[in-house]
């Protein structure tokens, strides 16, 4: 198997395709939420709830981001479900999503078959202040196991809890894109040599993580411009292509 592959299209169609089992699932999958209320979530684009007025930055929009609550809950449930499926007994879940879809993830989480074994805040360290409240400069990454978790050999122990901004400047080439440092922190998960999967890719990040840790990547993704950035990025990472996927 080659160190990368990088597959574009609807990730329900293509999750049962794959031939290699996962060691580790994270994905950052579109939060369906941006909003107070739902006709807010359903209302805007990505681009819309996720860009802010005064970035000067043209990224591509990208869709499945306008659920409501119910629809966002079995939707979710579905790809995790169907996540379990290509990944190996043991294997970790780690799902991305905000304070808003927090409960919907953990429902969708263990109705997908994983269990839930915790939540890993993420301070993004610059967010938009809240006037007369608190901020909300967490996100959270759900962690979820594939029956019990594999034993590693030698032990590990990871962090309780992550600190990075998202990228600027010209390093940033996703509307949503996590920083690789956190990414690094969270691919240790798998076994080295292991294959992290992430069913909604973006550009790349949790790829070049993988690689940078001495994982395999396996990824997804629907859009075909945030693709062509991803196979960028990862051709970067190590250099050499892939096999055609
Ligand atoms: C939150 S972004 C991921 C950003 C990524 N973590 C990064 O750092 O670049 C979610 C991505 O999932 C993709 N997506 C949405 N629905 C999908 C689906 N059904 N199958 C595959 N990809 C999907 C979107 O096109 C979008 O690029």
């Amino acid at each position: 198997m080659p160190s990368w592959t990088l597959h574009q299209g609807d990730a329900l169609t293509l999750l049962p395709t794959l031939d290699t089992l996962a060691d580790a699932v994270i994905v950052d999958p579109p939060y369906n939420s941006g909003g107070l209320q739902a006709a807010q979530r359903r209302g805007q684009s990505a681009r819309g709830k996720y860009v802010s007025g005064d970035a000067n930055h043209l990224l591509p929009d990208f869709g499945g981001d306008r659920r409501d609550q119910r629809g966002y809950t079995y939707w979710l449930s579905s790809m995790l479900a169907a996540s379990l499926a290509a990944a190996r007994p043991g294997a970790s879940a780690l799902v991305f999503t905000d304070w808003a879809q927090l409960p919907a993830t953990s429902d969708a989480l263990q109705a997908g078959g994983w269990v839930w074994r915790g939540i890993i805040p993420w301070r993004k360290t610059i967010a938009r202040p809240t006037r007369d409240g608190f901020k909300r400069e967490c996100e959270y990454v759900l962690w979820g196991s594939h029956g019990e978790p594999t034993r590693h050999a030698p032990s590990i122990y990871l962090p309780g809890w992550l600190e990075g901004s998202q990228p600027r400047g010209k390093g940033r080439v996703h509307i949503t894109q996590k920083p690789v440092a956190v990414m690094r922190q969270l691919v240790r998960i798998a076994p080295e040599g292991g294959t992290v999967l992430d069913w909604c890719a973006g550009s790349g990040t949790t790829g070049v993580a993988a690689l940078a840790e001495g994982r395999r990547f396996v990824g997804i993704e629907a859009s075909g411009e945030y693709a062509a950035a991803a196979r960028q990025r990862l051709m970067a990472a190590v250099d050499k292509e892939p096999a055609a996927a």
